[in-house]
Order: structure tokens, then sequence, then C-alpha cells
């Protein structure tokens, strides 16, 4: 059964929930697992908490269920939805220096996400995540469905990456199709774009 959720949006004084739900949501993400080890709950709180700090500087939205934050979205506009590739190496040293020996594995994931952008004009979607008792219920829904009327508002294009077969699924249910797949350190990875209109 879905859940009465309320979507509305993010402000810092939830940093600590939305860690939280990212770091369970994640934990066993295959990207997540590769470069930051099997149960590593730790390393992916401080990479959402630097996230939520520094990196997710779009439009962000959470999903209450019984006052409860148990879901996050963040979208961000092109052309500064990810770090050019020439900044990575400074983003390393500097924000996701606390993370230490998963650096040389995120800067490999990243750098290849950032080297991948599409040129053409788009709202980058990343992260979204529910709270794993909460997954199920319509939540991811509901805050894709903002997404999408955000692209539809701004007449234009919805891009993403994921490592979930799926979680493709999923986003294929909001207009997204698959534009390339491959491996990144050591993980199926697929790029999907989800047309204006
Ligand atoms: C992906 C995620 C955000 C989906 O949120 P959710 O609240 O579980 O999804 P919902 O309950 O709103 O499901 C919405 C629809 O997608 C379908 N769906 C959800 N998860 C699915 C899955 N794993 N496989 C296939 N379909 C799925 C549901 O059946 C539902 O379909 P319907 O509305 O047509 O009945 C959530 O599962 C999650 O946080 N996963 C872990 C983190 C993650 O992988 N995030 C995405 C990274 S790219």
């Amino acid at each position: 059964m879905n859940a009465a959720v309320v979507v509305k949006r993010y402000s810092a004084d939830r940093v600590d929930e939305c860690v939280s739900v990212l770091a369970d949501a994640f934990v066993s993400s295959p990207l997540h697992l590769s470069a930051f080890g099997n149960g590593r709950i730790d390393q992916n709180r401080l990479f959402f908490r630097i996230g939520l700090r520094h990196m997710f500087i779009g439009p962000a939205l959470i999903a209450l269920v019984d006052g409860a934050v148990c879901g996050y979205v963040h979208f961000n506009p092109w052309p500064y939805c990810l770090p050019a590739p020439v900044e990575i190496p400074n983003v390393a040293a500097t924000l996701l220096k606390p993370l230490g020996e998963a650096i040389p594995q995120i800067v490999e994931w990243f750098a290849r996400w950032c080297h991948l952008d599409p040129e053409a004009p788009h709202v980058h979607l990343g992260p979204i995540g529910v709270a794993p008792g909460m997954q199920g219920k319509g939540i991811g829904r509901a805050l894709m469905n903002h997404y999408i009327e955000y692209l539809k508002r701004e007449r234009t294009a919805g891009y993403l990456e994921t490592d979930r077969l799926e979680n493709v699924e999923f986003y294929k249910k909001f207009g997204f199709i698959v534009k390339r797949e491959e491996m990144i350190i050591g993980t199926p990875t697929w790029y999907m774009w989800r047309p204006i209109g």
C-alpha cells in the first residue's frame, strides 16, 4: 500500500536525517560497494554529508511520512551539474579528502561521469534515495513526479546514471531511455536520457 507522503524543499536543518536515509539506501549499491567496500555505512555517511553540504547545489526535495524524512532527491541544471573533468583532482584533494583510501575509486568513477555528461542542455538527476524500510510504497514515484514536473516546466531534457538494472526499469516508467551502458570500477552502469516533452 502506498504511504501518505508529503514532498517539500530540502532545508539544511534536515541534513542529518538525509545523510542517514541516503547512506542506508546506497550502502549496498554496486558502485558504492566497489568504491567503499561491503557494509561501509561510515564511508557512505561521510560521502553524503560532503555531498549535501557542498555538492548538491541544485533544487533538492525531501519526502516525509509522519514527519520523518524517508526520501531525498536532488537535480541540477546543466552546464553546472557536475564538476568539469579538470576540476576533479582539486575536488579529490579538498572536499573528498576525508574519504581516504576510497578516493582513487571515486575519482575514476566521477571522472568518467563528468566526461560523459551530455553537451545538450539537461537537468541532471541524482542522488535519489528512499529509506530501505520504506521502499516500494510510492515514495520514489512521488519524488520523481516533482522532478518530471520541473523538466516539463523548464522544457528541458533529463539525464541520469545508475548502477542497478532494476533502477533502469524504474526510470523507464518516467520516460527515460538507456543511451549507453559500460563498466566503471568493475560495475555495470547505465546512462539514461529523457527527451524534452
Ligand atoms: C530506486 C528507488 C528510489 C525507488 O523508490 P521506491 O520508493 O522504492 O519506488 P516506488 O515505490 O515509488 O515505485 C515506483 C514504481 O517503480 C517500480 N519500482 C520500484 N522499484 C523497482 C525496482 N527495484 N524494480 C522494478 N520496479 C521498481 C514500482 O513497482 C512502482 O511501479 P508502479 O508505480 O507502476 O506500481 C529506491 O528503491 C531506492 O532508494 N533504491 C536504493 C538507492 C538507489 O538505487 N537509488 C537510485 C540510484 S540511480
